[in-house]
């Protein structure tokens, strides 16, 4: 096979005008000639921030990433793009997830670079960074910031779970706001992402699962030293990938998204997985439906016992192992030929690794729970599809029928719920509406909505909700979300009212209203939308052009890829 010339020559190779400019700017960082001259050039794309707390040791890790690239010989260029913070964005993150994607995948196009390493951390950070690169796919390999040590209060471990159980406490007067204040800095006591398998520690699973991150990247803690050479060693293989030209559609196949379907089954991953993957498919190009979410990972058992859905933290899940240990045991039900970034079959990589602690990591003889995954439901309430995720929720609300109470927006949602004159029962369906892609925008983590304040006085602990909205990864509850398409699109969760009845029924898929299809279609006739579009910027584009939840929630402009190939010059 002909040698290709590298990428990066096309800028710093050339001769006369174009090559002094392209070379003579960068030398003004002290960078000798010859470092110009054919290395693998590799950009290490940092979503560095403190205002992303999860994500503010990035620096130090990226300096461990420049360690690998330069011992593999290769030329390191950190660049920054926008950074998302789950905890301070407003209104919320997701409504930047593909924003940042844009400035990924432009970032790595229109710049000299021939590999990239992904630095991934907080929720959202991770699928953004990868749907970018998806879209130029160059050689690419993600490495995330790792978790946080547990957090410890009282002499017990927290984690962000314990949010919606410590806020339900305050709520019903069982615990004192002074106590809430307290718990803070026992729960994030040092660098690193959430904890449990929430959002940021189900996408840094979902990346090793791809094979597009090195074994153990999802669990090695953020201060560990060993995620340090983790970093170092994702450094030296991003040079080599780039030598052997292993670009991330060569091992984004469909078979690769299946492998981390069922590893998001066995590890109790977030419901974000659903949203997230669908996205980043659509990217690469694979086809890969919402029902693919279900149905790949039919039969495959909860092997993780870690919170929300367990008991443990992601410190225990390393230190038990890690996903190594599960992947291996779901080896028989994997793609075991796919290749990975570390250069290598997922057989050849997983096949050797061992259980400290079948506590936290059960074996797939002795599932920790048969139940596990994320469920897809359909019905004349959600046409398009909706999820839920079992080993979060109440084994005894998983088929149910109950009367919807309505809350139309979430500021109506905050105004009644505590009203001790609000019209419902312990068996009834709380439905919010307007919380979803277009609706809130940004479809924000409000799904696992709070219990009315009568109802937590009465020692009522869960009840069936449904919105258009998320969930936290760190959430739980018998929560349907994600329904599509979403009541500002003009879906049947549109024109749910209080009084009508809604059935769950989860071993079945279904999300029925009982309403006639005539009188569901009557209903739409006069619905008008309340939510209104928003007059300019970035905004507008979000509410023009975002997808409903089962494909993902991308722009449907952003879909697919433009390749690597910039033919003009900038002067
Ligand atoms: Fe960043 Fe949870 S807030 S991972
Ligand atoms: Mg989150």
């Amino acid at each position: 096979m002909e040698k290709t010339i590298r990428r990066s020559q096309g800028w710093f190779g050339r001769t006369g005008k174009d090559g002094f400019i392209y070379r003579a700017w960068m030398k003004k960082q002290g960078i000798a000639a010859h470092e110009l001259q054919g290395k693998p050039v590799i950009g290490i794309c940092n979503t560095w921030s403190e205002l992303t707390p999860c994500n503010s040791h990035f620096r130090e890790l990226a300096e461990a990433v420049k360690r690998g690239v330069l011992e593999a010989g290769g030329f390191p260029v950190e660049f920054p793009v926008m950074s998302l913070g789950e905890t301070l964005i407003k209104p919320t993150a997701m409504l930047y997830r593909n924003l940042v994607s844009m400035d990924v995948e432009e970032s790595i196009r229109a710049n000299p670079l021939d590999g990239v390493v992904l630095l991934c951390g907080c929720d959202k950070t991770t699928p953004a960074l990868v749907m970018g690169a998806c879209s130029v796919d160059l050689p690419t390999i993600v490495v995330s910031g790792g978790a946080m040590l547990t957090g410890r209060h009282e002499g017990r471990n927290i984690s962000t779970s314990d949010i919606w159980r410590f806020s339900e406490s305050v709520r019903s007067g069982k615990m004192t706001e002074e106590a809430l204040t307290l718990a803070e800095a026992g729960m994030c006591r040092s660098d690193g992402h959430c904890a449990v398998m929430g959002t940021a520690s189900t996408m840094a699973c979902m990346t090793e699962a791809l094979g597009i991150s090195l074994p153990q990247n999802a669990a090695i803690p953020a201060p560990d030293a060993a995620r340090k050479v983790l970093a170092q060693l994702s450094g030296s293989a991003i040079v080599r990938m780039v030598h052997e030209d292993v670009r991330l559609s060569h091992i984004l196949t469909r078979e690769a998204f299946e492998n981390a379907i069922k590893v998001n089954a066995a590890i109790g991953g977030s419901t974000n997985f659903a949203i997230h993957l669908l996205a980043i498919a659509a990217r690469i190009g694979v086809q890969l439906s919402l029902e693919d979410i279900d149905t790949v990972a039919a039969g495959i058992p909860l092997l993780a016992n870690l919170q929300p859905a367990g008991r443990y933290f992601m410190e225990d899940f390393y230190y038990a192992g890690g996903l190594p240990v599960v992947i291996k045991e779901l080896l028989p039900q994997l793609h075991a030929q796919c290749v990975t970034a570390a250069g290598a079959t997922v057989q050849q990589i997983y096949e050797g690794c061992v259980n400290y602690n079948d506590e936290v990591i059960a074996g797939i003889q002795q599932p920790f729970n048969e139940v596990s995954g994320i469920m897809v439901l359909k019905g004349n309430l959600c046409e398009n599809g909706a999820v839920i995720k079992p080993a979060a929720a109440s084994a005894h609300l998983m088929q149910h029928t109950g009367r919807a109470v309505v809350f139309e927006d979430i500021d109506h949602y905050k105004a009644l719920v505590d009203d001790p004159d609000l019209d419902v029962q312990a068996n009834d369906i709380l439905v919010l509406k307007n919380v979803g892609p277009k609706g809130y925008p940004g479809m924000p983590e409000v799904g696992n909505m709070g219990l009315p304040a009568k109802l937590l006085a009465q020692g009522v602990t869960d009840m069936v909700r449904i919105s258009d909205g998320r969930m936290s990864g760190t959430g739980f509850g018998t929560v349907v979300l994600h329904v599509s398409p979403e009541a500002a699109a003009g879906g049947t969760l549109a024109i749910v009212q209080t009084g009508d009845i809604i059935t769950l029924d989860v071993p079945a898929r279904k999300l029925e209203i009982a309403l006639s299809a005539e009188e569901i279609a009557a209903r739409k006739a006069q619905w008008q939308n309340a939510v209104k579009p928003a007059a300019r910027g970035y905004v507008q584009l979000y509410q023009q052009h975002v997808q409903q939840a089962h494909l993902g929630a991308d722009f449907d402009f952003l879909q697919g890829g433009s390749g690597s190939e910039v033919s003009r010059d900038s002067h």
